[in-house]
């Protein structure tokens, strides 16, 4: 069986304080208390469902413990007990949280039935509550859930780039070492140009395998020393589309499909392999050609020196607007972006 709902009447005035505690004893508990004060200490000694308390009282009147019940107690309903006299104030009450008012002299079927009421809002109120609780569990938990999910794919997807990168090296350490350091330089760019910071570790892993295509491509190709016929070229072009082909089957390494694909095109439209132009290429796809380009320029081939850094920004200059985005080259002279 349910525990008793508790009631505490407040009235310096006995006669209807008595009178009250009379009429709801039998349903309810009912404590009862001479002065605002006193009934205070009351509630902040056991939990009280509802107040009924008077409006005119010496020391502190009906209203102010009102504001102070609502204030600390937010689900207790309170009535308030008022003269004819003083309805007006009883009615402006309501605004500051009572439920209802009972006139005196009152009638006993009326005491019953507001109590009563103010009571099944009450319990309303701490249903919903509890519900609402309940809710906010449910969400933190389903919170903690999507964290935990999050995170295994984010081990996930750094697993299957490190087997991508490992992959690379396997059959190509050049590449795999100049993959590393566009990584690296597309990521200084991208901060550069106040590119959000998921944004750029998206760039980073997209950078770090942007050549994985090459994978497909003939060694004796990849590792010719000196230059490629035009055939050679042709089969070297293919790497971004392989590439593509490798990452589509994993899901979470879509984002970096746009600069596995787009990697080699020029602002100008005459890079490959969709011949895009200006900013049709995809802005990470731009960035990690230029990053790309800067890694070439500044690494020795056998057929030529590594470049100097200033004679690499002189080539980004003179190529910006035909190869290169000519706004992320002014962002590298601006900002002055270390190159290496
Ligand atoms: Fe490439």
């Amino acid at each position: 069986m349910n525990e008793r709902e508790k009631i505490l009447v407040i009235d310096d005035d006995l006669a209807p304080r008595e009178s009250i505690r009379m009429i709801l004893k039998d349903r309810y508990d009912v404590l009862s208390a001479g002065g605002a004060r006193e009934g205070l200490d009351i509630m902040g000694r056991e939990p009280v469902d509802l107040v009924v308390i008077d409006i005119k009282m010496p020391e502190m009147d009906g209203i102010t413990a009102l504001r102070e019940i609502k204030k600390k107690y937010c689900d207790t309903e309170v009535i308030l007990l008022t003269a004819y006299a003083s309805l007006e104030t009883a009615r402006d009450a309501i605004r500051f949280g009572a439920f209802d008012y009972l006139i005196k002299p009152f009638d006993k079927d009326d005491v019953l039935l507001v109590v009563q009421r103010g009571l099944d809002k009450r319990r309303a109120n701490t249903g919903l509550k509890m519900e609402r609780d309940k809710l906010l569990n449910r969400a933190s938990y389903l919170e903690e859930q999507v964290h935990k999910a999050r995170n295994n794919i984010m081990t996930c997807y750094e697993g299957t780039v490190k087997a991508l990168i490992l992959t690379i090296d396997a059959k190509d350490h050049y590449t795999y070492d100049h993959s590393n350091r566009v990584a690296e330089l597309s990521a200084s760019l991208a901060e550069a140009m106040n590119v959000p910071r998921k944004i750029i570790k998206e760039i980073k892993h997209a950078a770090s395998i942007h050549d994985i295509g090459k994978v497909g491509i003939e060694e004796n190709i990849l590792r010719k020393n000196g230059r490629l016929t035009f055939d050679e070229n042709e089969e070297i072009k293919k790497h971004p589309s392989i590439g593509v082909r490798i990452v589509q089957s994993v899901p979470f390494l879509e984002e970096a499909i746009p600069v596995i694909l787009h990697h080699h095109e020029r602002y100008d439209g005459m890079g490959y392999p969709g011949g895009l132009r200006g900013k049709d290429i995809p802005l990470a796809a731009r960035i990690v050609n230029i990053a790309d380009a800067v890694d070439a320029m500044m690494s020795a081939r056998p057929y030529r020196n590594a470049l100097s850094p200033d004679r690499v920004l002189n080539e980004l200059q003179g190529n910006a607007g035909t190869q290169f985005d000519p706004e992320i080259v002014d962002i590298i002279l601006r900002e002055k972006v270390a190159l290496v």
